[in-house]
């Protein structure tokens, strides 16, 4: 009986690549993900309010720091000079996350007292570059080149000339400004993740799946898949050069500990703030605008989306879902603020879909205070958009990717909001969900959100976090808390 004579070709073994490779990612990715849905043993997980009764050495908390309540004494313990490196210093309107982030921070701290040298590239030429020379304020050390173009070796040129005046307490750089090689030499360096490759193996597979049965993989992406897992491998070899790592958000420490191997006491959850005073809820100010861009009175529930108008930022979905959504729900809206490919589409969407393109801050509070809810469908899982944390500071409620860095840190009760798959046929449920419940119900779940957000994603909430790490660094007895 010759049964297992020649063994068939399994049928998968049709030569294409694109499969290939998502099987490559998926083997190497399951037991990853898995990892990420093991629920954590973080204190007070899902609570509403911060837990106070806390104590012991910071290294060891698994926990957002956030969650602590730090003594702001004034002036501070200490006075550190710290030295930051990131590529960029925003000097325009509509700054990204990570530069944001630099800003935000460092200019609380340089208002603390601290003594704050940042090393970043020229400005582009056609900015109005604010040289920032007030006493309280970061010195700032752009060096010469190409405008936008980072070359870390010319910042670490300005750096010694600066550490040899006196020496730098800590150094933070904002992902790999300072690259590994150069890491590893630098014992009181802090590096803030704001995205890993990891996660980006994730961006992947929700990419492809939300790309329509007819249309062809891009070049690019496809190219991109046969470089996923290398960078994933490559990555943690390296980031164990750094010595002190920020994760900005429960999901990114855990995948440090869990898949990158970092030693726990390396790996501190700080999650970014935005300014409290710039995202207040203002009724009055959302009415005005509502009626300025021409909502009707009798619109029963407005939506709201903000950010770059692109295809990773999940806009196919979210166009798809409320094109389906408007039919059956005649006054219903959505505001769109932000420019991108895919404003025009919007546009086309009819009178249901005001679209408003790019909005500068002071607009954008407006926006926040007309909407009922906010919604982001993103497809990028790298780091945490702050988009959801400036909302729920407006006292709205939110709708998101789930993700485990949106569940973990973001939508950690079921009653700041939903949670939805990056698909279409999930997000207009969630969305008809949302409908269903009125915009009354909505705003009560706003005010938890405000409550929420305000207690964990303040400014000042992140900068006394990254003050007690950084002094912490510089002399252990900082690093109990009682
Ligand atoms: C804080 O933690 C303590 C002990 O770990 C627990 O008993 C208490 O319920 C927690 N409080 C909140 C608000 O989660
Ligand atoms: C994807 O890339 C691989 C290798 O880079 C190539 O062999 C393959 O033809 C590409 N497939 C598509 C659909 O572009
Ligand atoms: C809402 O009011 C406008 C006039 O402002 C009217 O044209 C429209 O039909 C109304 N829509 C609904 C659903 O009542
Ligand atoms: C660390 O800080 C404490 C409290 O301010 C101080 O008493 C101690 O002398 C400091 N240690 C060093 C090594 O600077």
């Amino acid at each position: 009986m010759a049964l297992v004579s020649k063994p068939k070709r399994p049928v998968i073994s049709l030569q294409s690549s694109l499969s290939t490779t998502l099987c490559f990612i998926v083997v190497f990715t399951i037991p990853a993900l898995l990892l990420l849905h093991t629920p954590s043993s973080s204190v007070c997980k899902n609570s509403f309010n911060q837990n106070k009764s806390w104590s012991g050495d910071l290294r060891t908390a698994e926990f957002a720091w956030n969650r602590l309540k730090f003594n702001q004494e004034n002036p501070p313990s200490e006075t550190l000079k710290i030295a930051v490196f990131s590529r960029k210093w925003p000097t325009s309107a509509t700054p990204g996350g990570m530069e944001r982030h630099a800003h935000t921070l460092h200019t609380a701290l340089a208002r603390r007292g601290h003594q704050v040298h940042v090393f970043t590239s020229p400005p582009d030429q056609d900015e109005n570059v604010p040289r920032e020379s007030q006493s309280f304020s970061p010195v700032i050390h752009w060096h010469e080149g190409e405008p936008g173009r980072w070359r870390y070796n010319k910042a670490l040129e300005q750096y010694e000339a600066e550490n040899n005046r006196r020496e730098f307490d800590v150094i933070h750089t904002e992902s790999v400004a300072l690259p590994f090689h150069v890491a590893r030499r630098v014992p009181n360096l802090v590096v803030s993740w704001h995205g890993i490759a990891l996660e980006s193996v994730q961006s992947s597979i929700y990419q492809d799946l939300a790309r329509l049965p007819n249309e062809p993989i891009s070049p690019a992406f496809n190219s991109s898949l046969h470089g996923v897992i290398p960078k994933v491998l490559n990555e943690i070899r390296f980031f164990r050069d750094y010595a002190h790592h920020v994760a900005i958000s429960d999901s990114c420490g855990e995948m440090l500990r869990d898949v990158y191997q970092i030693p726990s006491r390396r790996v501190h959850v700080i999650v970014n703030g935005v300014n409290e005073k710039d995202f207040q809820e203002d009724l009055r100010l959302g009415n005005q605008f509502r009626a300025k861009i021409g909502v009707p009175q009798n619109a029963s529930l407005v939506l709201g989306v903000a950010g770059r108008l692109v295809k990773d930022k999940g806009h196919p979905l979210l166009y798809e879902a409320f094109s389906k959504l408007k039919e059956k729900n005649s006054d219903v809206y959505l505001i769109v603020a932000g420019s991108g490919p895919w404003l025009q589409r919007y546009r086309d969407l009819g009178p249901q879909v005001i679209a408003l393109g790019s909005m500068n801050p002071s607009e954008l509070h407006a926006f926040y205070s007309s909407i009922d809810i906010f919604v982001n469908p993103t497809l990028r899982p790298q780091g945490l958009d702050l988009t959801l944390m400036e909302a729920m500071m407006s006292g709205k409620p939110v709708m998101a990717s789930r993700f485990p860095s949106i569940k973990g840190t973001i939508l950690v009760n079921d009653e700041f909001g939903f949670m939805f798959s990056p698909n279409v046929e999930s997000l207009l449920e969630a969305l008809e969900l949302v409908v269903a419940e009125g915009s009354k119900r909505l705003s009560q779940r706003g005010k938890s959100c405000r409550d929420y957000a305000s207690s964990m994603f303040t400014a000042q909430k992140m900068a006394s976090a990254y003050e007690r790490l950084f002094l912490c660094i510089k002399n252990e007895t900082f690093c109990n808390y009682i």
